[in-house]
């Protein structure tokens, strides 16, 4: 917390200590909550924000209309060019409702429950070949080997984009939250010709997937619901919001569990406590740690903070979780406590779309892991374990372990 932006002043809270390690950015909102509930800071690639940390002020915040996501709404001060700040204007993470709410319910007709139970015999299928690979290699990464590749699958099988395309999909998804402003406009262009092609292949062929039901959906004139570009769009932003997310809650659900002897023998000898203990990982160490920027449409206040029009705010989810007011001892893993009302997938019109399909993968892919095996432990000392460096999803940059 020692850097000043060298052009505002303001104190960077998110610098080279909070990327240091897995626990540093619980450290640094711990000292945060300290001091209040809004601060106002620079983040790298993305100008002056401010920062809302209190449960109490995020929670009525992702519901206020004041905040607005289209970037018109901005004073300029907002700079950022990496995902999902680029992302196209005119689609689900830049409108507001009434506009946003067509494109909402177009994503949302995946995730209905009665359609995420056919994807629960998929996740155990490719969980199981993974873990197959890691008992024959006696370890391996988790990040790599393990939770990256749940997510990225069946994402890619919801969508319906073909095997050849995921692997270049994948690497390109990467990219999109640590690449410089460059690599990200180039990795984005190259993601929607390929998007675009799957669209074509889809148009003439219609599956029983999201990019075709997009295709081909029909409103009430019988019109198509989305042009070719909103199907792009959509496409691209899905694959990569299903995608690192769990991978990220994967990863990090992972190391708090070995980092949780007791609470890990209590999983293992009732499997079913997952659940409650994913829930529980989702509060304390949620992978996106704040929500899309928003815009100030008037000057307003929160907690006592003046705000001005057109002024950015993130509000950050995870500290959210980690706030001492509404949650004691925030930093304890305790999959017994009653209060499960954390922000981790977000809330008001923008909540998650896909919030219930990352816990079954979550669960199942923990749940499995370490029933698997009784003896997985980390393969290199805690301390040399880092985080790749982007605000939003701070995610492991490598989980190696022995089995
Ligand atoms: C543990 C995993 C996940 C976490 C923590 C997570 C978190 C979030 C959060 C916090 C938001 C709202 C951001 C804001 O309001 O600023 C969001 C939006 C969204 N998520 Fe997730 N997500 C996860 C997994 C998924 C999955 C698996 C999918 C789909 C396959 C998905 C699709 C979406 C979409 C489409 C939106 C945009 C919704 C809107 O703007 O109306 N997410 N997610």
């Amino acid at each position: 917390m020692a850097n000043k932006c060298p052009v505002h002043g303001h104190q960077e809270l998110v610098d080279d200590d909070y990327f240091s390690s897995p626990y540093a950015p619980y450290d640094l909102y711990a000292a945060l909550h300290e001091q209040g509930t809004v601060h106002r800071t620079c983040l790298d690639g993305h100008g002056q924000v401010w920062v809302v940390i209190g449960h109490a002020e995020v929670y009525s915040a992702l519901r206020d209309k004041r905040l607005a996501r289209p970037r018109e709404y901005s004073n300029g001060d907002f700079i950022g060019q990496r995902f999902p700040e680029a992302s196209s204007t005119g689609t689900i993470v830049t409108l507001d409702p009434p506009e946003h709410t067509r494109f909402k319910k177009m994503v949302n007709a995946a995730f209905l429950p009665r359609n995420l139970e056919k994807f629960r015999p998929r996740i155990h299928e490719v969980v199981t070949a993974r873990l197959d690979a890691i008992a024959a290699a006696g370890g391996g990464d988790l990040v790599e080997d393990y939770a990256a590749v749940l997510p990225i699958t069946i994402v890619c099988d919801v969508l319906g984009v073909p095997d050849e395309y995921r692997t270049k999909l994948k690497r390109w998804a990467d990219q999109t939250f640590t690449g410089d402003d460059e690599t990200n406009g180039q990795v984005r262009t190259e993601m929607a010709q390929v998007m675009n092609l799957i669209r074509e292949q889809r148009t003439a062929e219609p599956g029983d997937d999201l990019i075709s039901h997009w295709i081909h959906a029909k409103n009430a004139d019988g019109e198509p619901e989305l042009d070719a570009f909103q199907v792009v769009a959509m496409s691209v932003l899905t694959l990569i919001a299903g995608y690192d997310t769990t991978s990220g809650m994967i990863s990090r659900g992972a190391l708090a569990l070995l980092d949780e002897p007791a609470t890990l023998a209590r999983l293992r000898e009732d499997p079913a406590l997952f659940d409650a203990a994913v829930e529980e990982m989702l509060r304390r160490n949620g992978s996106v740690h704040h929500g899309f920027r928003r815009f100030a449409t008037e000057d307003l206040e929160i907690d006592g903070t003046k705000i001005g029009k057109g002024e950015t705010v993130l509000l950050y989810l995870t500290a959210a979780g980690n706030d001492p007011r509404r949650f004691p001892d925030p930093q304890v893993l305790d999959i017994d406590r009653s209060d499960k009302a954390h922000v981790a997938f977000g809330g008001g019109p923008h909540f998650c779309s896909g919030s219930e399909l990352a816990r079954m993968e979550t669960i199942i892919a923990l749940r499995e892991l370490f029933t698997r095996f009784p003896d997985i432990r980390l393969a290199v000392p805690r301390e040399s374990l880092t985080v790749r460096r982007s605000p939003l999803l701070p995610a492991l940059a490598s989980l190696p372990v022995l089995v």
